[in-house]
Formats: C-alpha cells, sequence, structure tokens
C-alpha cells in the first residue's frame, strides 16, 4: 500500500488532505506539534522548528510502514504588520516552519522517495507567486517554496522523483480566523470583506473549503500527474491571474 507523510496534519487543510488519501486507500502518517492530534492517521509529533526533531520524525515514519510514497508540508504559521514592526523572533518562525522545515522534511525523505518513485506536495501560497501588501515576511516564505519546489523538481527529475506545489488563496481554516481575529482590528467580517474584495469573482467571492485544496494535492501525488514537475498550482480563483 503506498504510504503518504502529511505535516500540519492536525491543522484545517492537513486533516481534510489525511482524509483524501485516507479515503484513496494509502496509509496516512500525521505529524504535527507535540500535544496536537491529527483526525487520521499514524501520528508521530514533532516540532518543525527542530531539524533534529524533524529528521528523527521522518526516519519514525518512513520504518512504520517501510517506505514513503508521498510528502505533503502543509504545516505554516501566518503573520502579517508593518514591517519596521516584525520581530526576529517573528521572522524566524513563520520562515522556519513555511520554508526551514519544508526544506528539511524534504530532504530527509529523499532516499525514502528515491526508493518508491514518490513525490512532494508543497503548500504554497498565492503569496508564493505574488506579494501579499502587509505580509512581507509570510510572502518571503511561501516565495521561497514556490522556488525550492523548482529547484528540488529539477535536481530530482533524474532521480525519479517528482516535485510540485499548490498555492491557494484564503482557505476556509483555523489559519484564517486566526487571522481574522488577531489582525482584523476588532472586525473579523471587516476583515473577511477585506480579502474577498481583491478577487475577480466582485460579489461572487468566496473562500476555499480544504477538501478543494486537498483534491489538487491527492492528484498531484498520483501515477496520472506523472508528467507534472516543478509546478506551481494556483487555486485561487484567478486572484493571480493579473488585474
Ligand atoms: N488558510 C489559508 O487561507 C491559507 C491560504 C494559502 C495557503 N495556506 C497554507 O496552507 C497550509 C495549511 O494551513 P491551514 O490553513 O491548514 O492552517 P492551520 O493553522 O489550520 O494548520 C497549520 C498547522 O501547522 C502546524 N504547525 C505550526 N507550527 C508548527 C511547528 N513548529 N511544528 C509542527 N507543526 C506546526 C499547526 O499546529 C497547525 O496544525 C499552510 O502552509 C498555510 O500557509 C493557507
Amino acid at each position: 500500500m503506498s504510504v503518504v507523510l502529511v505535516t500540519g496534519a492536525a491543522g484545517g487543510l492537513g486533516s481534510m488532505i489525511c482524509e483524501r488519501f485516507a479515503a484513496g486507500g494509502w496509509d496516512v502518517i500525521a505529524t504535527d506539534r507535540p500535544g496536537t492530534q491529527a483526525v487520521t492517521g499514524d501520528q508521530i509529533p514533532a516540532d518543525l522548528l527542530d531539524v533534529e526533531q524533524i529528521r528523527e520524525m521522518v526516519a519514525q515514519a518512513a520504518a512504520l510502514h517501510g517506505r514513503i510514497d508521498c510528502v505533503v508540508h502543509a504545516a505554516g504559521l501566518w503573520t502579517e504588520g508593518p514591517s519596521e514592526a516584525t520581530t526576529e523572533d517573528e521572522w524566524d518562525r513563520v520562515v522556519g516552519v513555511n520554508l526551514k522545515a519544508a526544506y528539511f522534511v524534504s530532504s530527509a525523505a529523499i532516499p525514502h522517495l528515491e526508493a518508491s518513485g514518490g513525490s512532494i506536495v508543497m503548500i504554497s501560497s498565492d503569496a508564493g507567486i505574488q506579494g501579499n501588501a502587509g505580509a512581507a515576511v509570510y510572502s518571503a516564505s511561501k516565495g521561497g517554496v514556490s522556488n525550492l519546489t523548482r529547484a528540488l523538481a529539477l535536481e530530482m527529475a533524474p532521480r525519479g522523483v517528482r516535485v510540485n506545489a499548490v498555492c491557494p488563496a484564503d482557505i476556509d481554516t483555523p489559519m484564517l480566523a486566526g487571522q481574522a481575529r488577531d489582525f482584523g482590528g476588532g472586525d473579523p467580517d471587516g476583515y473577511y470583506a477585506k480579502l474577498r474584495s481583491a478577487y475577480p469573482q466582485a460579489e461572487r467571492a468566496r473562500f476555499l473549503k480544504p477538501a478543494e485544496v486537498a483534491e489538487v494535492v491527492w492528484f498531484l501525488a498520483q501515477p496520472s500527474a506523472a508528467g507534472v514537475t516543478g509546478a506551481n498550482w494556483s487555486i485561487d480563483f484567478g486572484l493571480s491571474a493579473g488585474i
């Protein structure tokens, strides 16, 4: 049976990705911060800010079923605010989970993915394709993820491993609710309305459902996507298509 390792597995998107792969008959290995609980899969907690914990977690995951066929990096942190106010700790946490962990989870998984002919799917963002005003740190981290995807895809292509990213716009998850709570100035509905006002759908604009993103992640892991590598697949209602 095929095996997927999902980071951020207790989160809004990660949990739906675990469920999608489980529904497709895959064994699911779910990793998230110690103290959290993913809804589906074998749990291997790890703090992704610690590279040693990452390496230990991937080694345990590979030992569990003797193989890894896909790694999905769905852990992530959001921050926004004026760049003159950003702390070093904020930069380190956001870039650490979004980008550095994406790199070291992938790096640790390479031998196992090479053995299985598997693939990596990164969760980038529309902010990996274009800058988001007021979210320079998050945009820097996701721009890094999107270009990491391209470089790693080229490096791994001769070794039979595919590397892709999905780049979603706003998804209805605890992260988005946290954004509205922490950065909405006491007016979460106003925060949501401002986000929706950027979409080309105008009054028809809505946020993505986690299952809509999980479906594309699932597709990218399948043999039918054998020709897809190095892609940054936008799922953003056209938000990054232009003005
Ligand atoms: N929600 C959105 O609007 C949106 C839009 C585009 C991209 N994304 C990206 O999708 C991914 C999933 O986000 P989500 O919306 O499900 O958020 P979420 O907050 O629901 O889930 C993120 C998960 O990452 C985990 N995590 C954070 N720091 C960690 C650490 N140090 N070690 C281990 N795990 C850690 C959290 O515990 C959480 O379960 C993220 O990469 C996010 O940047 C989200």
